[in-house]
């Protein structure tokens, strides 16, 4: 955001946004990044449905229009659903932030058929049929896609391996994307490091992956907020682009 004497501008004014996976943690702090930025923010949900509802009410309390709705986006048709439903809602698209994943620890060995089917079909899957619904819905008047990737998916991490090849292939689907939708539509991905660990990840190994970051600590939700608002509001040259934000931890 930059500012004009003591006034702020809000650079997204005017703009409607939809977060999926909006309603908590490192979705929810690029929700209200993007309504701090001016915009109106609609949240897809899956099962966090009193955490959605407190995101909305806190995202009105920024001045904004905002609405939740559920859907699975592994399923094609939810996932398509949720982009024209939030584009009718707020009565346009300007801006999807494909954020919603999930993250399981798959030893190798151990690993089963349906692990890989829900870690693909929501992280993969889900962002490409969020997106084909999203370019439809912007129009002629074009829009921006932000896809949320992950340091894993430029390092191996031998037990999360269907984990780290479906943020791979959203890196590639942002390149493909990229290129599918020029000069309409600007795509990009942010890849956070470790940011926000899961709940109950045991205490050894995340003082480990801490101390292996340049940076010398774990990354904020807000720092992956910045670098969404900064491909929602930067020149639409920058398209096809990966901005890690990792403390350094890709640079070594
Ligand atoms: N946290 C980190 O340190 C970190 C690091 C690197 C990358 N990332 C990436 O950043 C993003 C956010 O991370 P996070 O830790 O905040 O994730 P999270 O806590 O696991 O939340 C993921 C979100 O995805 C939604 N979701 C899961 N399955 C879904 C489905 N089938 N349909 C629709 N929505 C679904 C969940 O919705 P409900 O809660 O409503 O079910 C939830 O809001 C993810 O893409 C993650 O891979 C996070």
């Amino acid at each position: 955001m930059t500012s004009q004497g003591s006034r702020q501008v809000k650079e997204l004014a005017g703009t409607v946004a939809l977060v999926t996976g909006g309603a908590v943690r490192v979705g929810r702090a690029i929700a209200l990044g993007l309504a701090r930025q001016g915009a109106d923010v609609a949240i897809g949900y899956h099962r966090s449905v009193a955490a959605a509802r407190a995101t909305v009410a806190e995202l009105r309390a920024l001045g904004v229009r905002a609405a939740a709705l559920r859907a699975d986006i592994a399923r094609p048709a939810e996932a398509r659903r949720l982009v024209t439903d939030a584009a009718r809602q707020l009565g346009r698209l300007d801006l999807l932030v494909n954020n919603a994943a999930v993250f399981v620890r798959t030893p190798f060995a151990e690993t089963t058929p349906a692990q890989w089917e829900r870690l693909v079909g929501v992280n993969l899957r889900g962002a490409f049929f969020c997106s084909q619904a999203a370019a439809r819905a912007m129009g002629r008047r074009g829009g921006r896609i932000v896809n949320i990737a992950d340091v894993g998916a430029a390092r191996a991490w031998p037990a999360y391996i269907p984990y780290g090849v479906s943020k791979a292939g959203l890196l590639m689907l942002t390149k493909g994307l990229a290129a599918a939708l020029a000069p309409r539509i600007q795509v990009n991905a942010v890849g956070p490091g470790v940011v926000l660990l899961p709940e109950g990840f045991p205490a050894a190994p995340r003082e480990r992956l801490t101390a292996r970051i340049p940076m010398g600590r774990r990354g904020h939700p807000d720092d992956v907020a910045a670098a969404v608002c900064f491909f929602a509001t930067c020149p639409d040259y920058i398209t096809g682009q990966i901005l890690f934000v990792d403390g350094g931890a890709t640079a070594i």
